[in-house]
């Protein structure tokens, strides 16, 4: 672990890589007004993720896993990107980061501008029958709708527990990952494997931005706390000069 202005260090550290990965999770969107999951306010203080974000979910408890997206999917039609979603894209434009991995299905990075972006926990944009796999529409499944093929259960495309990554993306990332420099971690309590173990597929340094420790802190090579927003506004000015 590095001494000294962690923020001024990692000024440096962003400065001088030629390759950075950037990782992240719930706690990037909540200064857009998304609740992460495991803070205390989180969307798991009120509902069990086994019966709503498991396979089993939908087969269960469908009430349950309807409501819970359903109301995530209405939420987000009021949300934009915030200034760290923003940085984030400039970034990438500078050629300052090269590929953000994120556990969000929020799409708000995409929003804000970044190309490079892994949506390694899916999207809650598309949808698809739960049983045959034909495509719906958000339409049909805020609707409650069946599938009009064979009569299944809708849901959105996002990765549930007990579910694969998308593969491919997943063999980028780390691919990509192997090859950095510098990874970047931001808003998240990185619980959930495998895309906990991104950070360890590189020999480069390993730095968080987040409001509280993590499970994996000792492994990371130095922790900036805050919210995510204000630390990125803070080392975009810093990087400026
Ligand atoms: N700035 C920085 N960090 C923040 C902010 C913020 N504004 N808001 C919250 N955080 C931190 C919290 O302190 C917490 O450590 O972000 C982290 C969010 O952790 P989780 O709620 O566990 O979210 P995440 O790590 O993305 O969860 C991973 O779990 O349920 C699954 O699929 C779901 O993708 C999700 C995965």
């Amino acid at each position: 672990m590095e001494t000294g202005d962690p923020l001024k260090m990692l000024k440096e550290w962003i400065s001088a890589s030629q390759k950075t990965v950037v990782l992240t999770g719930a706690g990037m969107s909540t200064e857009s007004g998304v609740p992460d999951f495991r803070s205390k306010n989180g969307f798991y203080a009120h509902y069990d993720p086994a019966e709503v974000a498991s396979v089993g979910a939908i087969e269960n408890h469908y009430e349950t896993f309807h409501q819970f997206y359903q109301r995530r999917i209405e939420d987000l039609k009021k949300v934009k990107p915030h200034k760290g979603h923003e940085i984030l894209a400039q970034w990438e434009s500078e050629g300052r980061i090269h590929l953000i991995a994120t556990q969000n299905i929020d799409r708000l990075h995409q929003l804000a501008g970044n190309r490079n972006v892994y949506e390694l926990h899916g999207n809650i944009r598309t949808f698809r029958c739960a049983r045959c796999d034909h495509p719906a529409g958000e339409e049909s499944f805020l609707a409650g709708k069946r599938c009009p093929q064979c009569g299944g259960p809708l849901r959105p495309n996002v990765v549930l527990f007990g579910e694969m990554l998308p593969q491919e993306e997943w063999r980028k990332t780390v691919e990509e990952a192997s090859e950095a420099d510098l990874i970047l971690i931001i808003g998240t309590s990185l619980n959930v494997s495998p895309f906990n173990q991104i950070p360890f597929y590189s020999r480069g340094k390993k730095a968080l931005i987040n409001m509280e420790p993590t499970l994996l802190d000792d492994q990371l090579d130095l922790r900036v706390f805050g919210k995510a927003g204000e630390i990125l506004s803070q080392l975009h000015s810093l990087l400026l000069n």
